[in-house]
């Protein structure tokens, strides 16, 4: 039996697209892609991880309607995400001879997805691509919605465009191939969608959330399903965050202080960081009597009973002091005229955005977090 294929529709105007998602869907990219195609040749950008893994299978399946490709694969990580290996997968396109009507495929994760939909964004003012997201992270977030970048020296995702894929396929099979820490780390995002917009969505993960993780693939399929849903809803309303997309940075100013006090190094891994920020997000919101005190402890309790990192108290090393950590959250570039800007929440799924926090809140949850960590 062929297993069934599940569509959310990005119907933006002029550059509409669909997010396919279903068990298996890789041993399928021939059949999707074959009718974006002008002719039968498309280039695939990997990396050396993923492309081990998984590169063979997909362009086995492109071969099979006839579609011939070539492949670069870079290597794996974030450090990927820079200037040298822009330049590098720009020129290695045109050597290739990608024209204006080709497709460029990005096999990968967040580091790949971002890094090609960029290339795609410049190469000849805009070609299209094919997001074919690895992990959990990339299929719920970075590969859906068009934003695209890289890092430099000043900071992560400072450079970069607006390109929204012409297509995304996420084979929920490949999910088996990541890690359980990887896994759980995107797990934070799909999280954070329940938490931002939907109560019924967190609830369900409360109740399913463990079955995903252990692998159960209806449940995996719907937690991919419902978070692209809430993603394309949010970016419809707001394509180029003007607005209403900054709520998917619910848990993100803490993140991105936190992934910066530990060097961006695998002691905190990004989705790892929006979970423990989402959990400071509602002790914050409940503190500034907000939401309920009980929604805290319930979104830590879900975090706990996956095993996720939850508080401060979790991450291993040395973290600096309140003062810096909040320091660290004012370079965040959602800063707006110098003003913090945070996601708060008025209860489980009712999140809203605001520059109206009292710094010496902020400060003193992180001085609490920071103080129950050291007599952890
Ligand atoms: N990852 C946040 C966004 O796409 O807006």
């Amino acid at each position: 039996m062929v297993a069934e294929i599940e569509t959310v529709p990005v119907p933006l105007p002029g550059r509409a697209y669909d997010v396919r998602i279903g068990d298996g869907l890789i041993a399928r990219a021939g059949q999707q892609i074959a009718p974006l195609l002008h002719r039968p040749r498309v280039a695939i950008v990997s990396d050396e991880n993923v492309a081990a893994l998984h590169l063979q299978a997909l362009q086995s399946a492109l071969a099979d309607e006839g579609i011939g490709s070539a492949a670069l694969t870079l290597p794996a990580g974030e450090a990927t995400k820079s200037w040298p290996h822009l330049t590098r997968t720009v020129e290695w396109l045109l050597d290739e001879r990608i024209e204006r009507r080709d497709v460029v495929i990005a096999l990968g994760g967040g580091v790949i997805g971002d890094l090609v939909g960029f290339a795609a964004a410049i190469l000849r003012r805009g070609v299209r691509f094919v997001q074919l997201p690895t992990s959990l992270l990339a299929q719920v977030d970075s590969s859906v919605g068009g934003k695209t970048g890289i890092n430099t020296g000043h900071g992560k995702n400072l450079v970069g465009a607006f390109h929204q894929p012409a297509l995304v396929l996420a084979d929920t099979g490949i999910l088996s191939t990541l890690t359980p820490r990887d896994f759980l780390a995107g797990y934070g995002e799909v999280v954070k969608y329940g938490l931002l917009g939907d109560a019924a969505f967190f609830e369900w993960l409360e109740l399913n959330g463990a079955a995903a993780a252990a692998g159960d693939m209806g449940a995996r399929i719907h937690a991919v399903r419902r978070s692209v849903e809430m993603k394309a809803e949010i970016v419809l309303r707001d394509e180029t965050e003007q607005g209403d997309r900054a709520l998917l940075n619910l848990g993100h100013t803490f993140c991105h202080a936190l992934e910066a006090a530990t060097g961006y190094s695998d002691r905190l891994l990004h989705g790892e960081g929006v979970a423990v920020g989402c959990a400071l997000a509602f002790e914050l919101s409940s503190r500034l009597g907000l939401c309920a005190q009980e929604d805290p402890s319930r979104v830590r309790a879900h975090l706990r009973q996956m095993g996720m990192k939850t508080d401060l108290a979790d991450i291993p090393g040395e973290l600096p002091g309140a003062e810096a950590l909040l320091d660290l959250m004012g370079q965040d570039k959602k800063v707006v005229d110098g003003q913090l800007r945070f996601i708060l929440a008025r209860g489980i799924g009712r999140a809203f955005v605001t520059a109206e926090v009292p710094q010496d809140a902020v400060t003193r949850l992180l001085q609490d977090s920071l103080s129950e960590r050291a007599r952890g």
